[in-house]
């Protein structure tokens, strides 16, 4: 078989933090529980982001405590600032997973804080978990295109890279906030970082606002990118970019990645049963097509004029 992917769950975060209702912390404990046997490289478990900001995740401490970690399995979490950062070394985690924006806007629309603000507050994360172990992760929102600016210039998301792997970050994920990117872009942008920075450890992050979600994907497969964000029944979107909606949506990703004949690590019949529970616990509908439509080896019975016609021709 081919190399592994790694699948990186991202619904209890992205997702969560921009639905309509607040999901009871047991609920939450529940589901990364049930999404810790599925296979998954990481789960995204919450952010430790101000809870006037994100009020859907203020649990983020019970939840991370609350977990039955599993083995081989990296959790993850998002933080903003050196605040976030002490609250996530308290409750032990794998990673943190330092959020940025690319653009100006976004990031103080999002964070209050400019690009070089929160390298900043990075600089200052790394020195303090400079010895703990923790994965260093810095996700890059509106790599692809930002909903107030537009275009954020190739340049600038270089530029960006570049300092923060000068500053100590081990991975960077590069975010497509609101749908923005398209495949030829992806493919371009993914080859370069990954001819520049060869060592660095890079994720794709996209949602499928503009459906081009799962080609971006496979543009950035195609770029030789090994790790994806999804989020399980296609959650997710970021509050504070206008017209945000769901990630690529895991079994979807998995599913394709599957009939491609790639490996993900993944038990996509478990992960459909874990995404089926999500309308229940969210109070409706969800994304995803292959919960609806079956996967693709899904065979229906033959009209029932041909079944009759069959049996009349065994009978004779
Ligand atoms: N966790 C908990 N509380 C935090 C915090 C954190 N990481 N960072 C700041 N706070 C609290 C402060 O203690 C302060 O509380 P107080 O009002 O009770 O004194 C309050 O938040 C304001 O602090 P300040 O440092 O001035 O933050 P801010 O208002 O400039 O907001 C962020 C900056 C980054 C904390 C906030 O914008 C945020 O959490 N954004 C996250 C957005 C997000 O997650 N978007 C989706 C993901 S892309
Ligand atoms: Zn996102």
């Amino acid at each position: 078989m081919s190399k592994r992917l790694y699948i990186q769950d991202v619904a209890t975060r992205d997702g969560f933090q921009i639905e309509a209702s607040f999901v009871p912390t047991e609920d939450k404990i529940a589901l990364i529980d049930r999404l810790s046997h599925t296979g998954l490289a990481k789960i995204e478990v919450t952010s430790f982001t101000s809870p006037k900001a994100i009020p859907n995740l203020r649990d983020a401490e019970e939840v991370m405590r609350g977990i039955a970690r599993v083995p081989g399995v990296e959790y993850t979490v998002l933080v903003p600032n050196v605040k976030g950062c002490e609250r996530a070394l308290s409750c032990e985690v794998d990673e943190i997973n330092l959020v940025m924006s690319a653009s100006d806007t976004h990031g103080l629309a999002n964070l209050r804080m400019t690009p070089e603000q929160s390298l900043a507050q990075f600089a200052e994360i790394i020195e303090v978990t400079r010895g703990s172990g923790v994965f260093i992760n810095a996700s890059l929102s509106t790599t692809f295109g930002c909903p107030f600016e537009g275009e954020v210039p190739e340049a600038r998301i270089y530029e960006l890279l570049q300092r923060l792997l000068e500053i100590g970050v081990q991975g960077v994920t590069l975010c497509d906030t609101t749908g923005m990117a398209d495949p030829a872009q992806v493919e371009r942008l993914c080859r370069e970082a990954l001819q520049r920075w060869p060592k660095a450890v890079f994720t794709a992050h996209f949602h499928n606002t503009r459906g081009m979600g799962l080609a971006n994907a496979l543009a950035a497969l195609n770029a030789g990118i090994d790790r994806f964000d999804a989020s399980l029944g296609g959650l997710g979107g970021c509050p504070y970019a206008p017209g945000a909606s769901g990630n690529i949506c895991t079994e979807d990703l998995v599913h394709m990645f599957q009939r491609m004949g790639l490996d993900t690590g993944v038990n996509l019949d478990a992960l459909l049963d874990t995404a089926a529970s999500l309308p229940g616990l969210i109070g409706h509908d969800v994304p995803g097509a292959i919960l609806k439509a079956g996967k693709a080896d899904r065979r229906y019975a033959k009209p029932k004029w041909m079944q009759d016609a069959e049996r009349e021709n065994i009978r004779h």
